[in-house]
């Protein structure tokens, strides 16, 4: 029989799972966040968000006051609580390799099916290798006393950061990997609202479900290593690859979204994303099918490097004395999070060069001092700037991108700027009397 109603829990309250317990709180459903971290369950009880997501906070705060959403630490509760279970717990890249570190993955699918004693369905949201969900099916259904009966499905997740309650709320589309029709029915039972809005659902098998992730994060991370790969040509031959960009992008069949050249990618997900696949293809004997994704990787980690060279180019081609203002230490704007972040990579190779540099971000200076306590880090945009003798735009804030250059220009030693991002008004700043560099562009003073 199928729940219409289901009541849901989400085990794991990160990033995608706080996430996606508050939206299914706000589609109507009653909703348990579980996670073993005793300090975030507080947090989130108390209508807190432990991380930047503009808009969440205010949908946590009208879920807990509608008594739909509750948290709890307790596995025994959540087991006896939840019709459809969502695991969103981390797969982090494991200490010592490339591949995706299962063991949480593994941890609470085994938590859930030792303990649930009536049909329910267990439904992963994590991002895992290929074949991970057809080993837990085995593993649950070893482990739990209702064997088969206990079901599992995959239904990956695309949210992006800055925008997760958006996309969580109106998604593309849904991927439904599902093994029996009960499954099919029960997750469309739980995501009745948004099929409501016509969004489209893709039903596959486990394998091709968790595909479709790593293959949608892997196309992104290609499309912008694409046209950084032309930045790079640009650099050697004096053209301009935002002007590419602009040129490429009315091409329907390319698109603008994605092909931003600057730092490249960070975060969370596309950088380890792609590592785990292209290991993961190797384990499977198609190593060579994604071989590619080796130099998309590289692609990028070379766009930092360059950053510093232009920086210290024009900081007269030795860094060491230098103060140089870091404008961003975040992966992208609207974020906090620093996870193999560009502009903190960028940042901290150019203080190993003997530099003074002064990280500001409007939001992420407190995760970016936890990660590099060795780093200054300013209170605002003007402290960072004052005597500056290069300014590096490392993540393109609106709080950056709008800055007055003459107002800037009065606070710097000398006004000098590199835009990492593509993201500042160049005419602007050569008016106000700037030497501006940027990445892929032909150099202007
Ligand atoms: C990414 C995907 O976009 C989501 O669909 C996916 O769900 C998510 O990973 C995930 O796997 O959880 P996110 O990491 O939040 O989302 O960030 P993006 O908005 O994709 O940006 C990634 C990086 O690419 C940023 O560092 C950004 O600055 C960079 N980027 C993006 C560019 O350098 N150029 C571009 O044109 C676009």
């Amino acid at each position: 029989p199928i729940v219409e109603h289901p009541r849901i829990t989400v085990i794991g309250v990160g990033y995608l799972g706080a996430t996606h317990a508050v939206c299914m709180a706000a589609l109507g459903y009653d909703v348990l966040g579980v996670d073993v971290d005793e300090s975030k369950i507080e947090q989130l009880r108390a209508g807190r968000v432990p991380m930047y997501e503009p808009g969440l906070e205010a949908k946590l705060g009208e879920a807990l006051a509608s008594g739909r959403l509750t948290f709890t630490t307790d596995m025994d509760e959540a087991a006896a609580f939840g019709d459809v279970h969502f695991v969103c717990v981390g797969t982090p890249q494991a200490a010592d390799s490339q591949a995706a570190n299962l063991s949480y993955v593994e941890d609470a699918f085994s938590a859930l099916a030792a303990r649930i004693d009536r049909k329910a369905l267990l439904v992963g949201k994590s991002t895992v290798p290929i074949g991970t969900a057809e080993r837990l099916t085995a593993l649950v259904s070893e482990i739990s006393p209702l064997g088969a009966e206990l079901e599992l499905a995959w239904n990956p997740e695309f949210l992006r950061e800055g925008f997760a309650v958006e996309d969580t709320l109106h998604p593309d589309r849904l991927v439904f990997g599902v093994t029996s029709e009960w499954a099919d029915r029960q997750l469309s039972a739980a995501f009745a609202p948004i099929l409501a809005q016509g969004t489209p659902v893709v039903r596959t098998d486990l394998s091709t479900a968790e595909l479709v992730k790593v293959a949608a994060n892997s196309f992104l991370a290609t499309k912008i290593s694409f046209i950084n790969a032309m930045a790079e040509v640009c650099e050697a031959t004096g053209a301009d690859v935002d002007l590419l960009a602009k040129a490429l992008s009315y091409d329907t069949r390319i698109g603008g979204r994605f092909l931003k050249p600057g730092l490249g990618f960070g975060g969370g997900c596309l950088p380890k994303d792609i590592r785990a696949f292209a290991y993961r293809a190797e384990e499977l004997g198609v190593g060579q099918a994604v071989a590619f994704l080796h130099e998309v990787d590289e692609i990028n980690n070379r766009r930092r490097v360059r950053m510093v060279d232009v920086i210290r180019d024009l900081a007269g081609g030795n860094l060491a004395g230098k103060t140089v203002a870091a404008l961003g230490a975040a992966f992208k704007p609207n974020s906090d999070d620093v996870r193999d972040a560009p502009a903190l990579d960028v940042a901290r190779m150019l203080y190993l060069e003997g530099a003074e540099v002064r990280v500001y971000d409007p939001q992420a200076n407190k995760n970016a001092h936890r990660r590099y306590p060795d780093l200054n880090y300013s209170g605002s945009m003007a402290d960072a700037v004052t005597d500056a003798d290069v300014v590096a735009l490392l993540t393109e804030w609106d709080e950056f991108v709008d800055a007055d250059p003459s107002m800037l220009g009065d606070l710097v030693r000398t006004r000098r700027i590199v835009d990492g991002r593509g993201a500042l008004d160049r005419g602007a700043y050569l008016q106000a009397g700037w030497e501006f560099r940027a990445l892929g562009r032909p150099a202007h003073t």
